[in-house]
């Protein structure tokens, strides 16, 4: 396949009206004080869905400011990706309700999981297809609402994560512009490290389940933490390699937002200073597969991304996965 093939030419994204600050958990009953979240982690604040909100009305959302941006109607779509971890329902994909909820009528329409490296590998999935011929314009979602699906109890975890969506519009590459590399791997010998132990068909939901709390997000979080800095460091050189660039040729780097002290880890190794990396997971939380297209979305209308800039993206998550792509805006 001859690079760049497909490019970013929108992007939007959506989240939750409430937001929950580090000061709220102790009206929550939740052990835990700002000082531990923010030094630990770097949250300050996270937004958490309510009533009427759902992972399609925000993946929608977010799906129509970047189609908006991107000058494409719904009907263009010829193909919907949605990585997400939290979806509406395990059956149907919540793809499907995004196709209908946007009107996107010729649209083939499916959700991925990759948690948290989910978008990259969505961008890496749309470029395949437009290599195919089988695809022209390509909608790729990374949204989550991990609020629904942490344990409220445990503090280890119901901390760090937060709601929103994120969405990119893929076309054809133009002008030199778009995907110069794009690198995905995985290790499930160590899914056990951060998992959702039951609630899909091999642990169904019982009330023995709902009682330890199973049908939860648990995470052995300092393994999780080891693992990441290991991995997006590698998916860094990876992504370098394959485009062939120093670090010193990219403007910006934007990693999953996870934790800032990984980031800084993943900003060093990469030989990135840290005025080059895009951070917000202060003010989001680890939103998981939005995270990412959520921080290039603000990037981008913040004018921190100009045309002809070459952007890094690295992912890291469950599974594990992780993953990284060079793009040239
Ligand atoms: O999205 C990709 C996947 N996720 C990640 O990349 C997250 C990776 N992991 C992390 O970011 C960090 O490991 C955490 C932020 C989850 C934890 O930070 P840590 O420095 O690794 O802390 P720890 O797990 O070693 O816990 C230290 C202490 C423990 O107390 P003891 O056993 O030392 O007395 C915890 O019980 O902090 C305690 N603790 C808390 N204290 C106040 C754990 N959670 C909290 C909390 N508030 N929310």
């Amino acid at each position: 396949m001859k690079r760049p093939l497909a490019m970013i030419v929108g992007t939007g994204h959506a989240v939750p009206k409430r937001i929950l600050t580090n000061h709220d958990f102790a009206a929550l009953g939740i052990d835990t004080n700002d000082e531990w979240i923010t030094e630990r982690t770097g949250i300050k604040q996270r937004y958490i869905a309510g009533d009427g909100e759902s992972l399609t009305s925000l993946s929608s959302e977010a799906a129509r400011a970047a189609m908006k941006a991107a000058g494409v109607t719904a009907p263009e779509l010829d193909v919907i990706v949605l990585a997400t971890a939290s979806p509406d329902r395990l059956l149907p994909s919540t793809a499907v309700e995004v196709q209908a909820t946007i009107g996107a009528t010729r649209a083939a329409a499916f959700d991925i999981d990759a948690a948290c490296t989910g978008w990259v590998y969505g961008v890496k999935i749309a470029e395949g297809l437009m290599a195919m011929g089988d695809a022209e314009t390509v909608l790729v979602i990374g949204a989550e609402t991990l609020s629904r699906i942490v344990n409220w109890k445990d503090r280890n975890t119901c901390v760090l994560f937060g709601d929103g969506a994120g969405a990119t519009v893929l076309k054809r590459s133009t002008k030199g512009r778009g995907i110069l590399s794009a690198y995905m791997r995985s290790d499930g010998s160590l899914a056990d490290l951060l998992q959702r132990p039951a609630g899909g068909s091999l642990r169904p939901v019982t009330p023995e389940v709902i009682a330890e709390g199973s049908n939860c997000i648990t995470m052995a979080g300092r393994e999780v933490f080891k693992n990441a800095v290991r991995s997006m460091a590698e998916a860094s050189d990876r992504a370098l390699d394959g485009a062939k660039l120093a670090s010193s040729d990219i403007d910006l780097m934007i990693p999953h937002q996870a934790n800032i002290r990984i980031i800084e880890a993943t900003a060093k190794h990469a030989g990135m200073p840290m005025e080059k990396v895009y951070v917000n997971v202060d003010r989001y939380g680890n939103t998981s597969a939005a995270s990412i297209p959520i921080a290039l979305d603000e990037a981008l209308r913040a004018g921190r991304i100009k045309e002809g800039m070459t952007v890094m993206f690295v992912g890291f998550g469950a599974g594990f996965t992780w993953g990284s792509l060079v793009v040239r805006f």
